[in-house]
């Protein structure tokens, strides 16, 4: 990581005293570290602990004549790898979400081009307002990355629950994967995951029991090779993965609508389970039981998200994968998929067992020309030997395509 830069803004929270550690730890690993400081984080720690621990001056002032020319706010945002916001604060977060400038701090968070990862750190009841819930998730659905906040004792006596932040040291290693360089850097990944649902009125709809395992997986690690992953995914209980810009849709057409706004990308895998069908009429009102017996639910196919990738095109992913869930005859169920749909691999499993929902899974890589079986291995496996095979076809010279 010797080449690494990194710029941290600290915010004022108690939790501030734990960055002189992160700065330390961050230095451990080689990782060049300079740090601006909200004017509320030098009512915690001032400016020259910071400075004495990452041997250079620390930046505190957008309005500064001295600091302006010295380096600049535009300067800091643009000569560092990675932004580090620890702690995140409420107000801070707030004034991200929204765009505001009027600080350092947040004039070179506006400023910069490079990835974030914020360290949230607050009361937990402050943490679990709506208005602090709405702007984190502005912020996620904008790709920053996030760490903690973790549960526990917080610095009031008495209180305790979601709102500590993370550990110096698990900040470090979110950073640190972010930072590393891996064979797909550059790259653009979107990813599908988990079910869809598809409203037959206001509270009630037809879905599936996909738990979006797999997917979230595939994202993970993708990100993990350096990717720039895109998550789309339907309604599931699972975290987004650290690194992943996730996008929540509920129905098939919101999936297929957030996969062209996501494109370019340079491979798309569709994991998850589209609803093959919709109700024709989504009813605005809930449908009333006692009115005229049981109700017929008519209704009409989806559009096939995979296919539509597929398609030859400018905007046409190098590599389009899909999966076939199969429970006989999997490799020509596969092939056969391979041609309908206008894919370049299948990733097939035999769904037969307990691969629904289950850790494992056992599945057949197809490609054109090839088929490869995988031996039985847990989800996470699957998922980093078809990201290494993602790399080393988007790395040849010419990708297998149709
Ligand atoms: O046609 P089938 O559902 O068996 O195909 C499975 C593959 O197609 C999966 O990769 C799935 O994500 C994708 N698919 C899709 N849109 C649909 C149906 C399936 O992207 N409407």
């Amino acid at each position: 990581m010797s080449n690494k830069r990194v710029l941290l803004i600290i915010c004022g929270g108690i939790a501030a005293y734990k960055s002189l550690d992160l700065i330390r730890r961050l230095k451990e690993r080689g990782v060049a570290v300079r740090v601006v400081m909200t004017e509320a984080a030098q009512r915690f720690i001032t400016p020259l602990a910071a400075g004495a621990i990452v041997g250079e001056r620390v930046f505190t002032d957008l309005f500064d004549q001295a600091q302006e020319f010295d380096i600049g706010h535009i300067r800091l945002a643009r000569e560092c790898d990675l932004v580090i916001v620890a702690p995140a604060t409420a107000d801070f977060m707030a004034k991200a979400a929204h765009g505001l400038a009027n600080d350092l701090a947040s004039a070179v968070l506006l400023a910069t081009d490079k990835p974030v990862l914020m360290a949230p750190a607050m009361n937990p009841r402050m943490w679990a307002n709506q208005a602090t819930q709405h702007n984190f998730s502005i912020l996620q659905a904008r790709g920053y990355h996030v760490v903690g906040p973790n549960a526990g004792e917080m610095a009031e006596r008495g209180e305790a629950g979601v709102g500590r932040m993370a550990e110096p040291l698990e900040i470090r290693d979110a950073a640190l994967a972010l930072l590393k360089d891996g064979p797909l850097k550059g790259n653009r990944a979107l990813v599908t995951a988990g079910p869809t649902i598809e409203a037959i009125d206001p509270v009630r709809f037809l879905s599936n029991r996909s738990s979006g395992k797999q997917g979230y997986a595939i994202a993970a690690a993708l990100a993990e090779l350096g990717a720039d992953v895109t998550l789309v995914s339907g309604p599931t209980a699972l975290a987004a993965p650290l690194g992943v810009k996730r996008i929540n849709v509920e129905s098939a057409r919101d999936m297929l609508a957030a996969c062209e706004t996501a494109l370019p990308a340079d491979v798309a895998i569709c994991v998850a389970a589209v609803a093959d069908w919709r109700p024709s009429a989504a009813v605005s009102e809930k449908i009333k039981k006692d009115k005229s017996g049981v109700p017929a639910i008519a209704l009409k196919e989806n559009p096939d998200i995979l296919a539509t990738l597929s398609k030859p095109g400018k905007k046409r992913p190098k590599l389009v994968i899909g999966f076939a869930a199969e429970t006989n005859d999997v490799e020509t169920h596969a092939r056969a998929k391979i041609v309908k749909k206008g894919c370049d691999w299948i990733v097939a499993n035999d769904v037969s067992g307990d691969v629904m929902g289950g850790a494992d899974n056992q599945v057949l890589l197809i490609t054109q020309n090839s088929a490869e079986a995988w031996p039985r291995m847990s989800k996470d496996a699957v998922a980093r030997k078809l990201a290494a095979a993602i790399a080393s076809a988007l790395t040849a010279k010419a990708p297998r395509r149709k």
